[in-house]
């Protein structure tokens, strides 16, 4: 097999994590970027004059009212829809190179394993289909080590409908970080769970940032989550989806549980909020 990516062992970094890291390169770079979908009287912008760069490490949310083409965006960065004008590239190749080469993880609203394997053999899964002459032991030894990552090293061997549903994003989360990609993309990963699922999975996904330092690029709807997780946040606005503002989210890492109730955390929100609520109207730049 010579056409399979080259698998690091090290996942794992050192504990000092992104922040350590000085001046990072940008590993995802987005200039001019437009997308027209539909045909027809259906031709719409959905997605109009994108720039924005994501330094290697970095943890960015993009945030926007329903329809604004933030899974468009995503799947643009993912080389699963071709940009109509414009230029992407994620870790200096084309999307659709990076994501051959394993170096884009992908998680979604839902978790999409499937039901007859064990969380084990899921959270294996991918890494199976894009490294075929891994040996069978590696391929698990490896997956156990998401799972025990993603807190879920004593479940491997349940099955999907025996976990909650915050157990089976986790297992999606480790499938996609099995891969060892550089980036990971996150589409309201957590948008189906209840609130208190979610502030737990918020917790952890900060956690498994900070041990592995991916770069994350994640799409939401929450304002807390937003301000939680992100150095940076793009809001979108609509009709045409656009970047209207960025706001830059100048709370130290780590981040704890306590950090919501604080005065800081508050002001970051009301900016947000108010962001968005100009995001909404057509045209508007906030
Ligand atoms: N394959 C497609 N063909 C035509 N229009 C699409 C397609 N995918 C998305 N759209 C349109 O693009 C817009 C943005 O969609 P989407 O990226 O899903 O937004 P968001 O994730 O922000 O809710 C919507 O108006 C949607 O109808
Ligand atoms: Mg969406």
């Amino acid at each position: 097999m010579i056409d399979e990516p080259p698998l690091s062992l090290s996942v794992l970094q050192s504990p000092s994590g992104p922040a350590a890291q000085a001046r990072p390169a940008d590993l995802i770079r987005v200039a001019g970027l437009s997308v027209t979908m539909g045909q027809g009287a259906k031709r719409q912008v959905v997605l109009s004059h994108i720039d924005f760069a994501v330094p290697e490490g970095a943890f960015v949310c993009l945030i926007g009212p329903s329809g604004c083409g933030k899974s468009t965006l995503l799947k643009v960065l993912a080389g699963l829809v071709e940009p109509t004008s414009g230029t992407v590239s994620v870790a200096g190749l084309a999307p659709g190179e990076a994501a051959r080469q394993s170096q884009i993880g992908l998680v979604f609203q839902d978790a999409n394993l499937l039901p007859w394997k064990s969380a084990l053999d899921n959270a294996a899964f991918l890494l199976g289909v894009t490294h075929k002459s891994l040996p069978r032991a590696e391929l698990r030894a490896r997956a156990q080590a998401m799972l025990s990552l993603v807190g879920l090293g004593e479940s491997g061997h349940k099955r999907p409908n025996e976990l909650s549903g915050g157990m089976r994003q986790r297992v999606s989360i480790a499938r996609a970080l099995a891969l060892d990609p550089r980036v990971l993309l996150m589409d309201e990963p957590f948008g189906a769970l209840d609130a208190i699922t979610r502030e737990a999975m918020t917790g952890s996904l900060l956690e498994i940032w900070e041990r592995t330092g991916k770069t994350i690029v994640f799409v939401t709807h929450s304002i807390d989550e937003a301000v939680m997780l992100a150095s940076q946040v793009h809001v979108m606005g609509i009709r045409p989806g656009r970047i209207v503002q960025t706001v830059e989210i100048g709370l130290a890492y780590p981040r704890d549980e306590g950090l919501p109730e604080t005065a800081e955390f508050g002001q970051y929100k009301r900016r947000l909020r108010r962001a968005l609520q100009a995001s909404h109207e057509p045209g508007a730049v906030a």
